[in-house]
């Protein structure tokens, strides 16, 4: 149970409509909270307010977002416990990894306030010909105006800090919507917000209904949207008008083990199996392919299921807790679905499988068929697939074999081999001699194919938070 309801927040007040949504303990199934639910006036409210308020947050200096910011920083490390609660209960997700992810926050945010003081222009020489003699040019990056961001339920801080700290930093009013299954950690960050010199309606946290949530993605008012989610991403791009849109939409990443890897073998399954089932796979870049030379596999396969039949599940509460649950029982079934499919057309398992509620145990696959949709499409849970290669660059095609492209890892002692697969991958990032999960907060991230559109990164965030101004100077 979490202590109180939390209201939300609309042109920076905290605002208690009648309306209220419940959200479950992801482990328990019970209410353990109530939290403000806006309506459609709400949201034309804080749409409104964020457009008037771009003057404002355009006026308010880089020290003074450099201080809200820091403000944020402290206020995060004072409530770690509390946040980290939070994020257990609200997405089941096992403490441990909460206490991780309000870590993150406090990075993403330290950043943003040390970005909010860099945000620099540049001076151009124009004479490229003779008539542009005496002319010179100087760019500024102004703010592009107020933001519109939408938030998934696996990171209910981190997540929603890479767009809210950048915004900040550039100086953008916002309007959020948090997902509607895990709205407490935007709440809190609201909250936190609700106590700085922010200009008045600089910002609104707005849980609320899916059929309300429209102008979250068609308002013209709204100069970009930042949205992280799934493939309904794309649909939403179509319907954004003239913003700017910024995708973040998963993948099913891929992990090449080369064959020299047999002495440091153990090492290597042990960020296998982390990066498989790290709060139960429901992250975009956790390990779902994984390629194995011929030479190791056999000792790989039997390292990496003895290690994943031997991860303890149960209450994310409890601190031995690696895996717990998913977030509904539809995500469960939907995997138990792909996972009988994968085996009726040929695939072996070789550990887990069995579901109840939604919990699913970790699953390890072998064989799986290339058009099976547990290796086509985005796992985000506890399952992962082995699959031997006799060729380097055959296990490059192999990865770049899907729609997706947003990381990828290659455990491998070959400088040569580092650099091909950098050269190579069609992916956002390459990991050397880790999973394709490593992520620390201020590398650009985010993907290519059908994994997004842009970076976030908060520098990278605050590039597409930011227009470039030109003014030329003649003489
Ligand atoms: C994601 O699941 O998109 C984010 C992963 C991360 O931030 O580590």
């Amino acid at each position: 149970m979490l202590e109180r309801h939390y209201p939300c927040y609309l042109a920076s007040e905290a605002a208690q409509p009648n309306e209220a949504l419940e959200v479950r303990d992801k482990y328990s199934g019970e209410i353990a909270t109530r939290v403000a639910l806006a309506d459609a006036a709400m949201i034309e409210r804080a749409i409104a307010a964020a457009a008037a308020a771009e003057p404002a947050m355009r006026a308010f200096p880089p020290h003074a977002r450099q201080a809200v910011l820091e403000h944020c920083v402290a206020r995060f490390r004072e409530r770690r416990d509390e946040l980290a609660l939070a994020l257990c209960i609200e997405a089941g997700k096992p403490i441990r990894d909460s206490e991780g992810e309000v870590t993150r926050l406090i990075d993403t945010f330290r950043v943003a306030a040390e970005e909010a003081v860099r945000i620099d222009g540049e001076v151009l020489n124009l004479e490229i010909s003779e008539r542009a003699k005496g002319y010179r040019g100087f760019v500024q990056r102004v703010p592009i105006g107020a933001c519109s961001f939408i938030t998934p339920f696996n990171f209910p801080l981190n997540l929603v800090a890479h767009k809210v700290a950048p915004a900040i930093a550039a100086g953008c009013p916002f309007v959020l919507k948090p997902s509607e299954k895990t709205p407490v950690g935007a709440l809190i960050i609201g909250e936190v917000l609700a106590t700085t010199d922010l200009p008045k309606g600089a910002f609104s946290v707005l849980p609320c209904r899916i059929d309300d949530a429209d102008p979250f993605v068609t308002d013209d008012r709204l100069k970009l949207l930042s949205f992280t989610g799934g493939q309904v991403g794309w649909e939403l791009k179509a319907k954004a008008g003239r913003k700017k849109v910024v995708l973040e939409l998963g993948g099913n990443a891929a992990c090449i083990v080369d064959g020299d890897q047999l002495d440091r073998l153990d090492h290597v399954v042990e960020r296998l199996v982390f990066g498989s089932y790290y709060q139960s796979g429901q992250s975009c870049i956790k390990v779902q392919r994984i390629y194995a030379h011929r030479s190791i596999y056999a000792e790989l396969r039997s390292r990496f299921v003895a290690a994943t039949r031997a991860l303890t599940a149960g209450d994310p509460r409890d601190r031995d807790t690696f895996l717990g649950p998913l977030i509904d029982d539809a995500s469960a079934e939907r995997l138990a679905t792909w996972i009988a499919e994968a085996e009726r057309a040929g695939a072996t398992r070789l550990c887990g499988g069995a579901r109840e509620r939604n919990r699913l145990e970790a699953t390890v696959l072998e064989d799986v068929p290339r058009d099976a949709r547990i290796n086509r499409l985005e796992a985000f849970g506890p399952v992962t697939l082995l699959e031997p290669f006799d060729d380097f660059d055959d296990a490059l095609a192999r990865v770049n074999d899907s729609d997706y492209g947003l990381q990828a890892g290659v455990f491998t002692d070959s400088l040569a081999h580092a650099t091909r697969a950098w050269d190579r991958l069609e992916v956002g990032g390459v990991v050397i001699n880790d999973v394709p999960s490593f992520r620390v907060d201020n590398m650009p991230y985010g993907g290519v194919k059908r994994s997004g559109l842009g970076r976030e990164g908060i520098r990278y965030a605050i590039e597409d938070m930011t227009e470039r101004r030109l003014m030329v100077l003649r003489g």
